[in-house]
């Protein structure tokens, strides 16, 4: 087994260094099996999604406070921040985060891990984008997905991804796509309510964004 087909059921932070590392810059983080131009355009249209869910109102003498957990090489942080959004960002892999730094754009970055982060201010908007359904690990899931819901201000949103399912799927062996009512479970509890589900649209793709909105 080469690097570049190791999975990520026993070392994920190797896997994902492994694939940063060797795949182009939307490869690395999109999908896999897509070609360069299938890539753009997957990414296109999430980020479309993404900013009809944000909104349109936002400059630099107002922005949004966003935090991208698991931001891979930094594409979403770096649109986002263009948009005049105040962008910190993190992920797992040092490869990736290295790569995102050297691309610059106004995010700032750190290596850390979905349960890791800690932030003096909390956002407007933490996002998650295409991460918790490769956590395999209930536990660690569970931890990862508490953590961002702690740094989401009072009617801030978390944004997450998966599919929208009754029951657990999982997708070969290093995707589980859990039910809404994991999330709810997980979330409820501390103040977010599921407010929105938007699929991303994009050809036979089940993912999509699930929106959790701080009530209290
Ligand atoms: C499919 S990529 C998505 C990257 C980025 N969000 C995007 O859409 O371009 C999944 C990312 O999650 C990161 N990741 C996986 N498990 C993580 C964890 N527990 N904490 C932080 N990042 C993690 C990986 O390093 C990888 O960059």
């Amino acid at each position: 087994m080469t690097d570049a087909t190791r999975t990520c059921t026993d070392a994920p932070h190797t896997y994902w260094d492994t694939r940063h590392r060797e795949r182009d810059d939307l490869a690395s983080g999109g999908h896999i099996g897509l070609d360069r131009p299938g890539n753009e355009i997957f990414y296109a249209i999430r980020l479309g999604q993404l900013l009809t869910l944000i909104g349109d109102l936002s400059s630099p003498a107002s922005p949004l406070f966003v935090l991208d957990a698991g931001c891979g090489k930094g594409h979403f942080a770096r649109s986002l921040a263009r948009c005049g959004h105040h962008v910190d960002a993190f992920d797992a892999s040092e490869a990736a985060v290295t790569h995102a730094r050297a691309e610059g754009g106004g995010p700032r970055y750190a290596v850390a891990g979905l349960d890791e982060w800690r932030s003096p201010w909390l956002y407007d908007v933490v996002l998650c984008v295409d991460v918790l359904f490769h956590v395999l690990n209930d536990a660690q899931w569970a931890a990862g997905l508490r953590n961002l819901a702690s740094l989401v201000r009072i009617t801030g949103r978390l944004i997450v991804t998966d599919e929208h399912t009754d029951e657990a799927v999982p997708r070969g062996d290093y995707i589980l796509h859990r039910p809404i009512s994991a999330y709810r479970g997980e979330l409820e509890p501390l103040g977010l309510s599921h407010t929105h589900f938007r699929p991303y649209g994009f050809r036979e793709n089940r993912v999509g964004f699930h929106v959790f909105t701080r009530t209290r």
